[in-house]
């Protein structure tokens, strides 16, 4: 039995007032985020400094009574390990110099992933240290299809058409690429476990846009293989899947993969997660992040609707996105408050 109120929750444990962490929790809504930042020559600097790293993770919980601390780190991580250029630009969001079928016969070929991402496990040792044992240590990776439409793409977009594109012309590149992911993947969340994190959450952040069949294979089929390689190192290892813009695919996720907890987006309506989900299944989420930032009496309205929707089953509290940089700090402030006196 585990006295972290965040992780029992994972593992089936109903709490009497849900456990809250927030996604995106270290970020540019807080100063003290923004004034470190200053401090690293970039960002992915940023997250391979375990001094910086380590601080900017404990930030938030410094301020708000949060049940658990998220590694700092990013999804694309991974890509920038496999030899990929990968950079931050301000304003812009990631650039990535796009693979192609010839540079993916050679992804992560010439160096090995893991000595790259060091720096990150040595945060997560930091951080066990440094944590009370009442937090809950989430580590994180994103999921493959995710991160390919990034490594592909070669930027975020609204539709994903150049990953779902590759996949559909070069199906054998594509396999190969995926399954570059699902290896490194399942080896970088096992280390994280081993430096000490609780629990791990997988990021799909672009399970939408997909029809039936490239979902079951681009979302669930690897996904379940990570769930099943990380746990064949780590038993039973507690993992939480959010599969963003999943919808009517939810249930044959969370079955298909074998995660512990299903992460919501905002926009998965409360009536149909408590009619469609198993009812023992714990889930995580979901207000819209800009509720969080209008504040208001409809932020208290929205909270109560949502912890009263998953009240007969293991809940964490979470926005269903992250956090964004105009979110007023009182109102976060406000939201912790009302989960935590109801
Ligand atoms: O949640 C946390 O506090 C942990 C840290 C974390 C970051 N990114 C820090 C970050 C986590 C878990 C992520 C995940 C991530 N990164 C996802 C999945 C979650 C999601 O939002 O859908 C994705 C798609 C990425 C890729 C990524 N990283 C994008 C698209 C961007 C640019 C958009 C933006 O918000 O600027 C980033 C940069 C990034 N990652 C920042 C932070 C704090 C901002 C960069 C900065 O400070 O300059």
């Amino acid at each position: 039995m585990t006295h972290k109120p965040l992780l029992a929750t994972v593992l089936g444990e109903k709490q009497a007032r849900p456990p809250v962490w927030i996604m995106r929790q270290a970020g540019r809504y807080l100063p003290e985020y923004r004034e470190i930042r200053t401090r690293a020559k970039n960002f992915l600097d940023l997250c391979y400094s375990p001094d910086l790293a380590t601080e900017v993770t404990l930030q938030p919980l410094r301020r708000f009574d949060l049940d658990a601390a998220i590694l700092f780190s990013d999804i694309l991580v991974i890509p920038d390990a496999l030899g990929q250029s990968v950079r931050f630009e301000q304003g812009e969001g990631p650039i990535l110099e796009p693979v192609t079928v010839e540079t993916i016969a050679g992804l992560g070929k010439e160096r090995a992933p893991l000595d790259h991402l060091a720096p990150v496990l040595e945060t997560v040792r930091r951080l066990r240290a440094a944590l009370p044992a009442e937090k809950t240590l989430i580590g994180f990776c994103g999921s493959p299809w995710t991160v390919a439409t990034y490594m592909i793409g070669g930027r975020g977009s609204s539709d994903q058409a150049a990953a779902r594109l590759f996949a559909l012309r070069h199906p054998e590149a594509f396999a190969r690429l995926i399954d570059v992911l699902v290896q490194t993947s399942i080896e970088y969340l096992v280390a994280q476990f081993q430096a000490g994190a609780d629990v791990v959450q997988l990021f799909e952040s672009w399970a939408l846009n997909l029809d039936d069949e490239a979902f079951a294979a681009q979302v669930i089929e690897p996904n379940r293989r990570i769930v099943e390689g990380v746990r064949a190192r780590i038993p039973n290892a507690p993992i939480i899947g959010f599969p963003r813009g999943a919808a009517g695919n939810l249930a044959r996720y969370a079955a298909g993969t074998g995660v512990n907890a299903l992460g919501l987006d905002y926009a998965t309506p409360l009536d149909f997660a408590a009619q469609h989900l198993p009812a023992q299944l714990p889930v995580q989420g979901n207000l819209d992040p800009l509720r969080l930032v209008a504040g208001g009496e409809q932020l208290d309205r929205r909270i109560d609707a949502i912890v009263s929707a998953f009240a007969d089953r293991p809940h964490i509290f979470n926005l269903g996105h992250g956090i964004v940089p105009e979110t007023p700090i009182a109102h976060v402030e406000q939201l912790v408050r009302r989960i935590k006196n109801g």
